[in-house]
């Protein structure tokens, strides 16, 4: 029989067949595909469409496929176009005519978009057991080495210290984000397509409610054109993981400069970093850039999702059947990158002293200090205009705000002409006050509150993120 069947004469162009053939990249979807007919036969057998014993023949074959498949044994035949025919003639062969009745009241179109939905439902379960191991290292490592003390940056310019945990559970926090985006999307996409035929509903009288929750779906799709044509779910999956993947290229963007020995805050270990074939001095961390690198192609599969559906009229359409590649690649590549970074984080070495040392620059205390004066009655605007005037004093210093004297003090007060200031001035204790709330503890311990820096803060809620691993089984 022709691949086609009666309606065709001759067999396709190979330049036809070479152009439409998907199987090198939709056989990873032979266990679902699978899974799938089994139930399918069950549904088939129920409406009394086969016999039991025809029913029992079908599955038994699928299942030996099923575990052809999983020893990788199973050969796939480039002759024919994809999972879905090269499994069904694969049962053929494997269990002679009665394998012939496995499409009764199914399409490809159904049975892909089913497929495909097993499949994400997967992917994203093992997403979320990556996303918990790379919390888990952040969580270790805040716990390790969190006391370090950071200068925060804005604009990339010194701003304030932060608790490295502080800047650490920040990561955290956006993974959560992403696991729950993931959760969302898998919540939505849990409905079985099955039994949707090719556009418009399967021509016999299948309880598709059954087959779905054998298949573990919550529940059926509502309409057979959108279920056989809907890729939403890819699209929401393929942001979720976007947008986890520009998360992991921010802290491998982090961790390229922290490593710099410029800033020697870090030290990746020698099993994350790669060497150059002609530096011998180089230590490169090139995992962490292949993470950066690697999100613009996630951004890429996105884009690419999108645009591929915004021309098409309902239902299916061929193109759909290149919804495939750049999804899959792009879960790989999330998937990869979780590992590699949750491994490069657990081993990654801390230089307290550098990040201590670096935070004594660039006077990131003024608004300790602005704040110290506004506790005292200073409206905050002249606050900041005298703390201003001290950073511009202690640059001409060369010295930090915690070394300027009490005449500097003094004269910035002053100088703003306002009648607090001017009183604060006189005060004896007031440069004490001012270099006092300089120190970089004092900085910290300031911004006490919920979310804040504070060692208190964030002892709470690195316990917090602590309990929500634990809870998980991390
Ligand atoms: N391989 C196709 C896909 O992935 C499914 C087959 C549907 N093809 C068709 N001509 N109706 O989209």
């Amino acid at each position: 029989m022709r691949m086609w069947g009666g309606r065709f004469a001759e067999e396709n162009d190979t330049r036809v067949a070479d152009f439409t053939r998907s199987v090198e990249i939709d056989r990873n979807l032979a266990l679902d595909d699978l899974a799938g007919s089994i139930a399918h036969v069950h549904g088939l057998a129920r409406a009394g469409l086969i016999s039991a014993v025809e029913s029992a023949q079908l599955v038994a074959g699928l299942e030996g496929l099923a575990a052809e498949v999983a020893a990788d044994t199973l050969t796939w035949d480039p002759g024919l176009e994809d999972v879905h025919l090269n499994l069904e003639v694969a049962l053929g062969a494997r269990i002679g005519p009665v394998a012939g009745k496995l499409h009764t009241g199914r399409s490809r179109n159904d049975q892909v978009a089913t497929d495909l939905r097993l499949w994400t439902r997967r992917a994203i379960d093992r997403l979320d057991g990556g996303m918990l191991a790379l919390e888990g290292a952040l969580v270790g490592l805040a716990e390790r080495d969190g006391q370090a003390i950071l200068p925060g940056t804005t604009h990339i310019q010194p701003a304030q210290p932060v608790l490295f945990a502080h800047h650490l559970l920040a990561y955290v926090e956006m993974l959560e984000r992403d696991r729950g985006r993931l959760v969302d999307a898998r919540r939505r996409l849990n409905v079985s397509p099955l039994g949707s035929g090719a556009l418009a509903g399967a021509g016999y009288p299948l309880d598709r409610e059954a087959t779905a929750a054998e298949l573990g779906f919550q529940g059926v799709t509502a309409n057979s054109l959108d279920a056989t044509s809907d890729r939403d779910f890819v699209v929401e999956t393929l942001a979720a993981v976007a947008l986890a993947m520009v998360h992991l290229s921010r802290l491998a963007e982090e961790i390229t400069w922290w490593s710099n020995p410029r800033f020697g805050y870090v030290r990746v270990a020698d099993a994350f970093s790669t060497g150059s074939s002609m530096m011998p001095n180089k230590k490169n961390p090139d995992p962490a850039e292949l993470v950066r690198g690697r999100s613009a192609r996630v951004i890429g599969a996105l884009a690419g999702m999108l645009a591929l559906l915004k021309g098409l009229p309902l239902a299916y359409q061929r193109d759909l059947q290149d919804d495939k590649p750049a999804f899959f690649d792009a879960v790989a590549v999330l998937e990869s990158s979780l590992g590699v970074m949750a491994g490069l984080i657990a081993t990654i070495g801390i230089d307290h002293g550098r990040m201590r040392e670096a935070a004594g620059e660039g006077h990131i205390t003024a608004t300790a200090v602005a704040d110290a004066l506004v506790r005292r009655g200073l409206p905050f605007r002249v606050a900041h205009h005298v703390v201003g005037a001290l950073v511009a004093a202690a640059e001409l210093g060369g010295i930090q705000l915690d070394a300027l004297t009490d005449a500097a003090v003094h004269e910035a007060l002053v100088e703003t002409g306002d009648a607090l200031a001017v009183s604060l001035a006189a005060e004896p204790a007031i440069g004490d006050l001012v270099r006092g709330a300089a120190s970089i503890e004092g900085a910290l311990a300031s911004c006490d509150v919920i979310g804040g820096t504070a060692p208190g803060r964030v002892a709470t809620a690195l316990a917090a993120a602590r309990r929500r691993l634990d809870a998980a089984g991390v």
